[in-house]
């Protein structure tokens, strides 16, 4: 062989006996054949690549569950939970839902004549009314964006199921580590991979994961078609990640109880909203479907214009978008994740003008309330 014909053809394939602790990243956009009748699995990487199925295998036995399917980003993950419904099909879903779900609904597919209604899901009453002849799926998300609400799951997973209604759970903010809704009677749990589960804020990804069969193939296709697949360093990178989830769960939680129970004293803050404090509505609720109550805090000041302030004092906290990384970040709801939605919807889900979001990361809690005291 010629020099260009070595350069293309040498060191592609690994000596047989290397047995790596550690998944590779197979950074291959598709996969040779052994002939034509042999097709191989993978065989193109949008369809599927090692990499991604060792990450699928993991998360698949994380939450519980038979399958998972990764894909590019955590909306990536709901557009394919969303797939299996056409035009005249209904959905109800969690009223305080994230901003790009609620946007999904709105945009994409309510003009394809997919109905929707959001239903506030505290009180299990209000899914039984807003259920209709045609609701083929309720999309539950707790504890919920950005107010950290409560939905029981195994009851609201029980109503949709008699009404015949397939029932999906962004799992998000409670991380597998937390809460498992397949075992509480959901069908289908989605995660943003990008929040906890990758934990280190330098990639985006999400993932689905189901026990039916019967939801196999369809979620295969759309993300084939659609193309909203990873590709194979991102799901390295989450791999690598996941490995952790357990020591910054126990961490994220242990702060954010110090921090929620901190924040309540204080005399400027009007509210705060996180689970594990026996004065949030749906503590015994939390309690009883969680093993924890995960890292994440809002609270409300009197406007906007304290809300600006506070985050301009803030030194260790980063005004960012997104959760669940090691750092601390501070959002304002009304501006990133719910700027989609109107004044009006988002003061009726409580988003309002002086409305905080905090990340709690891996940072001494201690310091992270210093930061806060000089900022409040
Ligand atoms: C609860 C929740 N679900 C879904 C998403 C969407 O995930 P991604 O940004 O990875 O597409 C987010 C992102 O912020 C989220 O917070």
């Amino acid at each position: 062989m010629r020099f260009s014909t070595r350069a293309v053809h040498l060191g592609i394939r690994p000596a047989e006996n290397h047995l790596p602790v550690s998944m590779p990243i197979f950074q291959s956009s598709t996969f040779e054949w052994e002939d034509m009748e042999h097709e191989p699995d993978p065989i193109y990487t949008r369809y599927g690549n090692p990499t991604r199925y060792g990450l699928e295998q993991l998360l698949a036995s994380l939450e519980g569950g038979r399958h998972a399917l990764c894909t590019s980003t955590g909306m990536g993950a709901v557009a394919t939970a969303f797939s299996i419904l056409k035009a005249g099909d209904h959905i109800v879903c969690t009223r305080d839902v994230y901003g790009g779900t609620a946007n999904y609904l709105k945009k994409a597919l309510a003009p394809l004549g997919v109905e929707h209604t959001f239903c506030d899901m505290t009180h299990p009453n209000n899914l039984c009314a807003a259920l209709k002849p045609n609701t083929k799926m309720v999309w539950l998300e707790t504890p919920s964006n950005p107010i950290l609400q409560i939905t029981d799951i195994r009851r609201c997973a029980q109503i949709a199921k008699e009404a015949g209604a397939v029932v999906g759970a962004d799992n998000t903010f409670a991380s597998p580590y937390f809460q498992n809704p397949l075992s509480l009677g959901v069908d289908v749990v989605m995660h943003s991979t990008t929040k906890y589960i990758n934990g280190h804020n330098d990639v985006v990804g999400g993932v689905l994961i189901w026990n039916d069969d019967k939801f196999t193939e369809p979620f295969h296709l759309f993300t084939k078609v659609a193309g909203c697949t990873p590709g194979p360093f991102d799901c390295w990178l989450i791999l690598r990640g996941a490995r952790t989830l357990e020591l910054r769960m126990k961490r994220h939680q242990e702060s954010a109880m110090k921090i929620a129970a901190w924040l309540s004293s204080h005399r400027n803050v009007r509210k705060v909203f996180y689970p594990g404090l026996p004065s949030h509505p749906g503590h015994e609720i939390a309690k009883a479907q969680m093993s924890g109550f995960s890292g994440m805090v809002s609270f409300e000041l009197e406007n906007a214009d304290a809300a600006s302030q506070a985050v301009k004092k803030m030194r260790l906290f980063a005004f960012a978008a997104s959760l669940g990384g090691i750092s601390s970040l501070v959002g304002y709801p009304a501006k990133m994740s719910h700027a989609m939605l109107s004044q009006e919807e988002r003061n009726e889900m409580g988003a309002t003008d002086g409305l905080l979001r905090l990340s709690i990361g891996l940072e001494d809690p201690d310091d992270l309330i210093a930061d806060l005291d000089e900022a409040l």
